[in-house]
């Protein structure tokens, strides 16, 4: 039987999991489906220690005993951080191989050129791992989705956000418990500043929007806000309207360009990604044939991505050239009201209910600034807060009460909603 030569660079969560998969536990599912044996002949570490991998496997912190190593088919490169990544895969696909990446920050900032160079080459760089981990998604989006125009796509795109968010609301905890909590269990990293700042969403979605348009927007114009600030009232506020706050990465192009941002959004229960919870992904994508598509599952972990590499090979071996850019024409999202994200939350701690009544009064005065669908005035820990879900200019009116402000996703929410008052 033929063999397919892999090398690993990097053997921490994603690294040890491709390992185990490829020579344990999907070994004879690998070989039957792409007819070849796959054989690890090298991984790549930073430090040196001890660790459990046979004798003829190369272990090494020096890259150049690993590109010395002959005939490489593949390198699966899952270390940290933009370089030396980017240098270690242009030495690859120099040599010929194929590449397979989970690096979202190497692929956010360097996706597109790195692309270009492996396909001047004839050679594949794929990186279904690096966005959404298990889900199919990049693969949907170039195979399945080519002639559908795809209007506005909105992820969960980081499930320790998702985690954190879902536990608060249902353990009606803080902040801080839960991602205590989620460090505990190995969802959160001890430094988890890129997961609850929305950076890692970002990359996520920089490596879509790369996809999609073949472009990204401009990074200091993207609105990226994180869960840090998230407050357990704005959690139960928002259940008294029916609605769940979630860390939405949205991505749509419109007349001025690429519209991105990153940020906690609220969605309606009939929302597809209203019930994805705990730290799953999920990616809601609506376009102009098929209409709306939902994909949910695992977004990170050492099987997930593991899986995502794994199937990243298969199709390499099945397609033989590597895929042409797909091109893609300019979509566009005016006309449709319901794409159009002008419905918000607003929430206000409130010292009395006297105090909600003077805030109506002055709302009631500039109703032609704003549209109030819904309100709720509940007792959450023997403080009283109020909350309208409006459409218009809140913030062009001078309000006597400060107050916190989330959008609302337009997907599913119903209009026409009634006032209800609940206390
Ligand atoms: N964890 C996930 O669920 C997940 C999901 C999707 C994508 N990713 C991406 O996949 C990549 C790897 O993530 P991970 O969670 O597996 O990280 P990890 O557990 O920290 O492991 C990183 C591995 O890379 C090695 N490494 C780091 N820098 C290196 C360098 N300069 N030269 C050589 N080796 C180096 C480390 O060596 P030592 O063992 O010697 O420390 C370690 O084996 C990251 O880019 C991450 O963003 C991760």
């Amino acid at each position: 039987m033929e063999t397919v030569r892999v090398v690993l660079l990097g053997f921490g969560t994603v690294g040890s999991g491709v390992y185990d998969s490829i020579l344990h536990t999907h070994q004879e599912k690998l070989e039957k489906v792409i007819g070849k044996k796959v054989e690890i002949v090298g991984i790549l570490v930073k430090t040196e220690k001890e660790r459990q991998l046979p004798g003829d496997v190369v272990v090494t912190t020096n890259i150049d005993e690993i590109l010395s190593l002959p005939s490489i088919d593949y390198v699966f490169e899952a270390i940290v951080g933009i370089e030396p990544a980017y240098s270690y895969i242009k030495l690859f696909l120099d040599r010929g191989c194929h590449c397979i990446s989970a690096n979202k920050e190497l692929l956010a900032n360097r996706g597109e050129e790195l692309s270009e160079y492996a396909l001047e080459r004839g050679k594949f760089l794929t990186f279904e791992a690096a966005v959404a981990g298990g889900i199919p998604l990049l693969r949907t989006i170039i195979q399945l989705l080519q002639v559908n125009g795809i209007l506005v796509l909105e992820g969960i795109l980081n499930g320790t956000s998702n985690y954190i968010l879902s536990k608060m609301r249902n353990e009606k905890l803080s902040f801080e418990e839960c991602l205590q909590e989620a460090q505990q269990l190995g969802y959160a990293e001890a430094n988890p500043e890129s997961d609850i700042s929305g950076r890692d969403a970002f990359y996520k979605q920089m490596i879509l929007s790369s996809l999609i348009y073949h472009d990204q927007p401009d990074w200091e114009k993207v609105e990226r806000i994180g869960v840090e600030q998230v407050a357990l009232e704005d959690l139960v506020l928002g259940e008294g309207h029916g609605l769940r706050l979630k860390l939405l990465a949205s991505l749509r192009r419109e007349n001025e360009g690429i519209q991105a941002t990153v940020k906690p959004t609220f969605v309606s229960s009939e929302h597809p990604l209203y019930n994805v919870e705990g730290v799953d992904n999920g990616i809601v994508i609506k376009t102009d044939l098929v209409g709306t598509l939902m994909l949910q599952g695992p977004g990170a972990g050492s099987k997930a991505t593991a899986s995502a590499m794994i199937e990243d090979l298969v199709q390499i071996e099945q397609q033989k050239e590597p895929l042409q850019k797909v091109h893609r024409y300019s979509y566009q999202a005016q006309n449709e009201k319901e794409n159009q994200q002008s419905i918000y939350l607003a929430l206000f701690p409130l010292q009395t209910k006297e105090e909600w009544l003077s805030l109506k009064a002055v709302i009631n005065e500039n109703l032609n600034q704003v549209n109030i669908l819904q309100e709720v005035v509940k007792e959450i820990d023997g403080s009283i807060f109020g909350s309208f879900l409006y459409e218009g200019a809140l913030e062009s009116i001078s309000l006597p009460v400060l107050y916190k402000r989330y959008p609302v996703s337009p997907i599913g929410l119903k209009r026409g909603i009634s006032n209800v008052v609940t206390s």
